[in-house]
Formats: C-alpha cells, structure tokens, sequence
C-alpha cells in the first residue's frame, strides 16, 4: 500500500524549513519587541466559535470548515483562523483584568476545505497578533506599521498595503441597505454566487474575485463610504495621517471588505507580487464588537495574520544554506567507538557541530562523506591515536594536519 499526503498538505523540509525557522525567529524577536506574547490556543475547537464569530453567510464557515463530530456527537471543527479563539482565549482566561492592552501573537496550521493551488492549502499556517483593549486610531497606525516592519526584516520585495474602512456596526447595518438598494436592480451580469449573495450578504458580493463581477461594481460605482458616521471616518482620517506621520506606504481600496463579518472600522491587505491570484499575504483589521458579542466586556480589538505559504513563496527559491559543519570524526577501527562517540557527545555539548559516520563505512568512504559534508575539520581516531591519548586534526581547506591531545582538544578546536 502506498500513502500519500492529502491534497492540500505539504511536506515542510531542507531548505524550506530552514527558511520557514528563519520567517518564525523573526516573528518571534519582532513580536516580542512590541510587547506581544505568544499563545497557543488548541488546533480543535466548538463549530459554534467560528459559525458566531467570522459569520455564518461568510464563504470559510459555508464552504471551507473541517467539522466532524467527536464520540459524543459534540460539533467540532478545525480552526480555520485563530482570531476567534484568541477572543475566547481572552474572554475564558480573564485576560480583561489587566491594566492596559493585551497583546498577543501566534504561529499555527490552520485549515480550510479549499480549492488547491499556488499559495493556497488546505492546511496553511499563519503567524498573527491581536491587539486587544483599545479603539484608538494610534493602536490602528502602530499594527499596520508592524505589518510593514515584518516584512521588511524578512527582507521582503514588491508588497502593496492596502487600507479601507468598514465603519462601526450601525454603519455596517447602512453599508448592507446601501448595497441592497444599489444592487437590487442591477444583479443582471454578476455571477450565480453573488445572485445568492445578494440576498443572504451583500457584503460577500464585494469580495467576489469574478472579474465581471468586479467590473459591474466598478460601472455601477459603488462607493459605501457616504453610509460611515463621521466619527468613524474621523478615525480612518487619523489612521491615514498618523500612518503617512510613520512613512508607511498605502493605498485606499474603497471597496475592500475582507472575507470575515467580525471586521469593523480599518481593515487592511497586504498583497504581493508573484502569488497569481492568491495575491494577499497577509490582512487584518479591526473587531470592535467581537469580544463583547462573545460574552466578553466591551473593549476594541485589531490585529492582523500573514501567510506563511505565501511568505515563503515570495521569498522564492533564495536558498537557506544548512550551517557548514565544524567537525567530522572518522574512526579508523570499530574498537575505539566508546571513545569516539563521547568525544562526539562532548564536542557537541560545547556547541560545535559534529557529525560522525553510523554506517559502518570504510575510512576512504568516511573520509568522503566528510567532504561532502563541508568539514572545516576532520578528526581521526585510530590505533595509534587511542594508544597516544589523542587525535590527528586535518584542517580540510588547508590539508594541514596536527597532532593534537585529548586535554587540548575543545581548546584547538574553538580557538581555530
Ligand atoms: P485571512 O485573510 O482569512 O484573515 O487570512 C490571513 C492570511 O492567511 C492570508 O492573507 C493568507 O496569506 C493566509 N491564508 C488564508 N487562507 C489560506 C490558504 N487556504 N492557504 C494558504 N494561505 C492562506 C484571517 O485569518 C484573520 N484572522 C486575520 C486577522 C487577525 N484579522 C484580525 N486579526
């Protein structure tokens, strides 16, 4: 029988996870620099969580969701993002109790049941934080501004920030009369998906990737900002100017929605070049009523999530080079193994990388593999060695070779 990853999985290796380990320290020391803590929430989770909070007309909770039923026919499912379960997090850990904002940051698979391709997985993993305990414009600025600054410490090219503003969750309520009044009389030329849309959630036509449906918003204009309150625009006015105040580079996208119901006032997408259609690395936004609709207290959240299948994509095929060994040890005769793989044990516990051959090859192989692996030095152990209490020492680039003692060992090796 032969087995096979499912589709929409992928095999993380090599060079690949050397470069994905290089995109989790920078989140990791970035993160951290801006006062975020890491969570762990659980990859299962109640279907409820995800059905009440990204919406249940939304295309992930109708179409993309892993759910199943555990042995208790409880409904379950896969998380599918984790901004829902870091507002339960919140709200279950009591994390409101703390003075000032809660911010936190996370690294994780998620999964959703889409079609795969480029950039797109069933299950992907995304690197995110999430602001929770202010509706300030400054707060707004600083996340977007920490979008760009990841980007730019992974050295990352080409990125586009577009920015946009849905307004509060009365002017939410006027956007979907405006649209519904807008389109009603206009649906003709949009695809059968949106046709349903229309009546189940205008917003989701604005969302549609159908280029027809995206040139009939276009002739119709449809521009939702006149149906935002002035205090929500006065907000988004103090985002653009405290964003131009910070040099972060943006665009106005006047109809981005984002694909997730929980979205208030600023939502943002970061897109790059080179991913075809599955074009945004990274988004996010604000949720400013999601915390006290979950039962929490009211407070205002933002924060946003990048891909990593996506980041790794744009930063192409620019190899992670494997770190070039430091030693390798040859062994001679089979008699003195105790002796080498201490010595292996004790180098490595000073920090040096070592390697050794467990298969028992001869020493013109072991010599080979030594050089194929990029030695700078080899170790060999062989009779007259072990009679001698020490190793002979070659240094590969040079061909040199001494003769070194057992004492003097870590102090050669370190010192060279
Ligand atoms: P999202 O736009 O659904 O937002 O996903 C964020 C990022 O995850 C995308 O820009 C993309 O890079 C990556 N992504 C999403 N789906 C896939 C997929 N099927 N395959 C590969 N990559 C994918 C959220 O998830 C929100 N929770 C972001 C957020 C955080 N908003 C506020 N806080």
């Amino acid at each position: 029988m032969k087995f096979q990853r499912l589709r929409g999985t992928d095999d993380i290796l090599g060079s690949q996870a050397r470069l994905w380990q290089k995109i989790e320290k920078v989140s990791h020391n970035l993160f951290s620099s801006f006062g975020y803590q890491e969570i762990r929430t659980p990859i299962i989770e109640p279907l409820k969580l995800f059905e009440r909070s990204i919406g249940e007309t939304t295309q992930i909770v109708e179409k993309e969701l892993f759910q199943f039923q555990d042995r208790s026919g409880r409904d379950i499912c896969l998380r599918p993002e984790a901004t829902a379960s870091i507002a339960r997090a919140y709200i279950e850990n009591r994390l409101f109790q703390k003075a000032g904002l809660t911010k936190l940051y996370y690294l994780g698979a998620m999964f959703r049941a889409e079609r795969p391709q480029k950039g797109r997985k069933r299950q992907f993993h995304q690197v995110g934080i999430e602001a929770i305990g202010s509706s300030q414009p400054e707060l707004d600025a600083e996340v977007i501004y920490l979008a760009k600054l990841f980007l730019d410490k992974l050295e990352l090219k080409d990125y586009l920030i577009q920015i946009n503003t849905l307004g509060c969750r009365e002017d939410k309520k006027e956007i979907l009369a405006y649209l519904a009044e807008r389109l009603k009389d206009n649906l003709e030329g949009f695809c059968s998906d949106c046709k349903q849309r229309f009546s189940r959630n205008p917003f989701r036509i604005l969302d549609c990737k159908n280029s027809s449906c995206r040139e009939n918003l276009e002739k119709l204009n449809i521009n939702f900002q006149e149906a935002i309150c002035k205090e929500c625009l006065q907000h988004y006015q103090e985002v653009k100017e405290l964003l131009s105040h910070l040099k972060v580079e943006y665009s106005e996208e006047r109809r981005l929605v984002r694909g997730l119901d929980y979205y208030t006032r600023t939502v943002f997408e970061v897109s790059g070049s080179g991913l075809g259609a599955q074009n945004a690395v990274g988004a996010g936004g604000r949720y400013d009523n999601l915390i006290e609709e979950m039962g929490g207290p009211a407070v205002g959240a933002i924060g946003f999530a990048f891909g990593l299948e996506r980041i790794a994509l744009l930063l192409g095929e620019e190899e992670e080079e494997l770190s070039p060994l430091d030693v390798f040890l040859v062994l001679q005769n089979r008699e003195y193994l105790k002796l080498a793989l201490s010595t292996v044990m004790k180098l490595r516990q000073e920090g040096l990388y070592v390697e050794m051959d467990y298969q028992g090859r001869s020493l013109k192989s072991q010599m080979r593999l030594a050089n194929e692996r990029n030695a700078r030095i080899v170790l060999i152990l062989g009779r007259e060695e072990f009679e001698m209490g020490g190793f002979s020492l070659k240094y590969m680039e040079s061909g040199k070779q001494i003769w070194v003692s057992k004492e003097d060992l870590i102090s050669t090796l370190k010192g060279d």
